[in-house]
């Protein structure tokens, strides 16, 4: 019999013999796990449930007072007791892959179809992996159609330990070398009925990372809050307190260790059902789903990064973007005529700024109908298209998933092929397309987990391609929205649309401005696979571009689920021309890199509402340091591309982006490394500092790689910026002098014209010369940019290839190099990888921060080096003209520096 081994650690569990009072008791407000989430609890409702109603006994408003929006829970007064009917061990067997376990219970709780016979698969996958699938005995149930990895041999040497309970039961994960709960679910009960499925897990610590996508600050703390987070993909202007266009339950927690040193773990709820997740001071963690089974990864870093790792490692590893999509995209919806397109573009050009990518919205199509363009309001697109591309540039378009339904019959070949092919969603119970309403009006939604969709979507891509050759593909709307409710006939009244619990989704229910959701797709009901729509659109998106373009594909996609990144990349959504957004866009686009989504962004200067030059000059300060960098606005608003802002606020942004075209060498390298070695593009301040506690809760401030802090100024009357220097070795960037003040908050001097960014010393930055844009400015030589430590050392690396073949990582035709410097003042440069050979990489010059003794005497390649200028007053050796060919046949290379005797 398997015992109870670690009650001890456990609170709150009463004997089963207790009196029914007895069993209600709580010694802190805190433990109580809500007994009725959904809205109008009553005591008469709660008693229902047998569970039970007490006002909370430390009723203070110090939880009250957190409350600013529905999301902010407090504690329940209804709430679990102790012998609420659960689950028990009845069989518990090894097999290759961990341990197979059967629970059982006799009585069934408040919700309606309570599954009675449950089995446990407990897989031991990796050493730092562990996975929970509870699902029910005798009957398939919905599971998320991701490729995860399948591992059917448990892992010999494993960093967690777990344990069981017998009854009620519950499982326990613990860190071995710490003892640190990662996860435990005897807090209160396991329910699993139909559609309710609820399960809790103690946190290790209140600080918890992830659980997007929801606009909030980076650190979600719950120290003194209970909060709701709600998941469930949904078209709705950037906001707090509400479900997003996108769900990716997975959460990073901190765990405080005694020993001063921080270690990190993760969980991931790999369930796509419309979920609610509440957190509660206990620290607590309450998952509660209308379907699927429960299949929950816990990673046990220890790193942050190596969380991160584990996850992508089950999710697929970000996509690598052609290095092109790196430089500045221009765009806006409502540019109305080709007239009005190109003067912008003139003006763009005229001004000097590089416009690499240019974009247009639904404005450009006939009648919105995707796959077309109109052919008056803008006559002559696919030659301008053309001569956009003859230039080194390139374009974007949109396109949406409704396909008008009602053209003439015969007139518009996507929705007659489509129909004749059966590729779109069906109404409950009928092979008859539900209709709904976007742009066009009445439309049909294609089923992209239809393999039929994804060969028909192809084909309308590449038609429309013929007639506009577009660079990759701006997918929208695909969460899917629909501007009526479920459909222009209403939906059923079966519990699909209706589920006995709804979470707190946006407009109260599931159909809320999207499809029915009882209606059927090809893999399983929409109701179980709404908050795929976008990732499964990403995914056929992808392939179609590979077919048609035969270059690595370029997709950016509202709405993600969970492995997304691997597909598309993404920006944040309609957000507002505000300072508020302005801040928001940090912690999102931190966030984003988190959930595997490493090129992302968020509207510079503002989707909605007017910009100001003010806040769009600094949005496009701080946007030069996106990973993803586009300005786009709505319609009916004031243009807010570059060019229309004074000549001051000009040469600023310009500024900005030249400073962002000289890194891209260095932005291209930390792409590359995220897409093969799983690290993050941008970070949050914590993940190279984890033991600095001041960092945790940084989001007005993030790195670029590991190697440039960035500190924007986000205020709109300030010319300081309050930043947080972490104790270490900064230089100023571009000027390189090293600051004094670490360890400790710095008010920045930061007049308009000036953008905090700092090198950190032991890394060298790759860097280019920028060319008119990033085609022609490719070939132009490199400077490398070696910020030394305190011991005078520092390492960089650079990848190299075409910028915009397929698969130039997996088939390794790309050209890599590793470059250090140790403390005897050699930078010595390692070609590990010369296979691009096609654009010549020509090493211009060097910059060196932080060389304390004169230099007299520079060698390049063993031979005597004039050319170059030592500033004694900042500490900086520039060596200049070096010209040297990287991929020279030897091997390594080497430029030494010194003071003569
Ligand atoms: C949605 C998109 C926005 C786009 C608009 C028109 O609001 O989020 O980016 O401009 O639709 O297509």
């Amino acid at each position: 019999m398997i015992r109870w081994p670690f009650v001890t650690s456990f609170i709150i569990l009463c004997c089963v013999t207790c009196i029914y009072t007895q069993q209600c008791e709580q010694s802190v407000d805190l433990a109580r796990f809500d007994c009725h989430p959904d809205d109008g609890a009553s005591q008469e409702r709660c008693e229902a449930r047998k569970c039970c109603w007490r006002l909370p006994i430390q009723h203070t408003n110090s939880t009250e007072k957190h409350r600013k929006s529905f999301q902010d829970i407090s504690v329940p007064l209804c709430y679990f007791p102790s012998d609420f009917p659960a689950y028990s061990i009845v069989s518990n067997e090894p097999t290759s892959f961990g341990k197979r376990v059967r629970i059982v219970k006799s009585q069934t709780t408040f919700m309606p179809n309570d599954i009675l016979d449950l089995t446990v698969d407990l897989l031991y996958e990796t050493q730092q992996r562990f996975r929970i699938r509870i699902y029910d005995t005798f009957n398939k149930r919905f599971e998320v159609p991701l490729d995860v990895p399948v591992v059917e041999k448990k892992a010999d040497m494993i960093d967690y330990e777990v344990k069981l309970a017998q009854k009620p039961f519950a499982i326990l994960v613990t860190r071995k070398s710490t003892g640190v709960t990662l996860f435990d679910s005897s807090l209160s009960p396991l329910i699993f009925a139909d559609q309710f499925i609820h399960i809790s897990t103690r946190l290790s610590s209140p600080l918890l990372y992830g659980l997007g996508e929801h606009t909030q600050p980076l650190l979600i703390n719950i120290t003194n809050e209970w909060k709701r987070l709600t998941f469930w993909t949904r078209d709705i202007g950037v906001r707090p307190d509400t479900n997003l266009y996108g769900v990716h339950p997975f959460h990073i927690n901190l765990e405080l260790n005694k020993t001063g040193q921080t270690s990190f773990h993760g969980q991931f709820m790999l369930n796509a059902n419309a979920m609610d997740m509440n957190l509660q001071p206990l620290p607590a963690l309450t998952y509660i789903t209308i379907g699927g089974i429960v299949d929950l990864y816990v990673f046990t870093g220890p790193t942050v990064q190596n969380v991160i790792q584990q996850y992508w490692d089950v999710i697929g590893k970000p996509l690598f973007p052609p290095y092109w999509t790196l430089g500045f995209h221009l765009c806006r919806w409502g540019y109305g005529t080709i007239e009005n397109l190109t003067e912008v573009m003139q003006r763009m050009h005229d001004a000097d700024f590089p416009v690499d990518i240019q974009w247009t919205d639904i404005d450009t199509m006939y009648a919105h109908l995707d796959f077309t363009y109109d052919n008056k309001t803008f006559h002559g697109l696919p030659e301008l298209v053309r001569k956009i591309k003859a230039e080194g540039r390139h374009y974007m378009n949109i396109i949406d998933p409704g396909i008008s339904s009602t053209q003439p019959p015969g007139t518009y070949p996507p929705y007659d092929e489509g129909l004749a092919q059966g590729i779109f969603i069906t109404k409950y119970n009928s092979t008859e397309p539900i209709v709904g309403e976007v742009w066009p009006g009445p439309t049909v939604f294609p089923d992209f987990t239809n393999p039929k969709t994804v060969e028909w979507w192809t084909k309308f891509l590449a038609a429309y391609h013929e007639i506009i050759p577009v660079d990759g593909m701006w997918i929208d709307m695909n969460e899917p929205s629909n501007f009526v409710d479920g459909s222009h006939e209403g939906c059923t009244s079966n519990s699909l649309d209706n589920p006995p619990y709804t979470p707190h989704v946006y407009g109260g229910n599931i159909t809320a401005k999207t499809v029915c959701t009882s209606a059927q797709q090809y893999l399983s009901s929409h109701y179980n696979l709404h908050s795929m729509y976008g990732y499964f659109e990403a995914k056929a998106t992808n392939i179609a571009l590979r077919t048609i373009l035969k270059k690595r594909p370029f997709v950016l996609s509202r709405s993600t689920f969970a492995g997304s990144g691997h597909y598309t990349t993404h920006w944040s959504g309609d957000n507002a021309a505000t300072y508020q957004d302005l801040y928001q866009s940090i912690p999102t686009i931190l966030n984003h890199n988190i959930f595997g989504m490493t090129f992302a962004g968020a509207e510079i200067c503002g989707f909605n509402d007017e910009t100001t030059e003010d806040l769009c000059t600094k949005w496009m300060q701080l946007g030069a340091f996106y990973p993803f960098m586009r300005n786009h606005n709505e319609i009916g608003i004031k243009a807010q591309d570059p060019a229309v802002f004074s000549w001051e606020a000009q040469q600023i942004m310009k500024q900005a982006l030249l400073m962002r075209y000289s890194l891209l060498p260095y932005w291209y390298t930390l792409f590359f490394k995220a897409s093969s070695i799983s690290t993050t593009v941008i970070e949050p301040l914590f993940f190279e500092y984890p033991n600095d506690e001041n960092t945790y809760n940084i989001d007005r401030q993030f790195l670029v790689g590991p190697a440039l802090l960035v500190s924007p100024n986000l205020l709109q009357n300030s010319t300081t910026v309050h930043a947080y220097v972490p104790q270490d070795v900064w230089y100023e960037f571009p000027s390189g002098i090293q600051i004094n003040k670490v360890g400790q908050y710095v008010d920045f001097e930061t007049p308009i014209q000036k953008i905090n960014v700092h090198v950190r010393g032991g890394f060298i930055i790759p860097m280019q010369i920028p060319g008119p844009n990033l085609v022609y400015g490719r070939t132009n030589p490199l400077e490398f940019l070696v910020a030394l430590s305190q011991s005078g050392s520092a390492s960089g690396s650079l990848f190299w290839d075409d910028g915009d073949s397929m698969d130039t990582i997996e088939t390794k035709s790309y050209s890599y190099f590793e470059f250090n410097v140790t403390t005897s003042n050699t930078l010595t440069i390692y070609a590990l990888l010369t296979k691009y050979r096609d654009l010549p990489i020509v090493l211009g010059g060097v910059k060196v921060l932080g060389v304390h003794k004169s230099v007299t005497n520079v060698n390049v390649n063993g031979k005597s080096y004039p050319n170059f200028a030592y500033n004694a007053n900042d500490n900086i050796l520039f060596i200049y003209g070096v010209n040297l060919n990287l991929l020279d046949d030897k091997m390594t290379q080497t430029i030494e520096w010194s003071a003569s005797a």
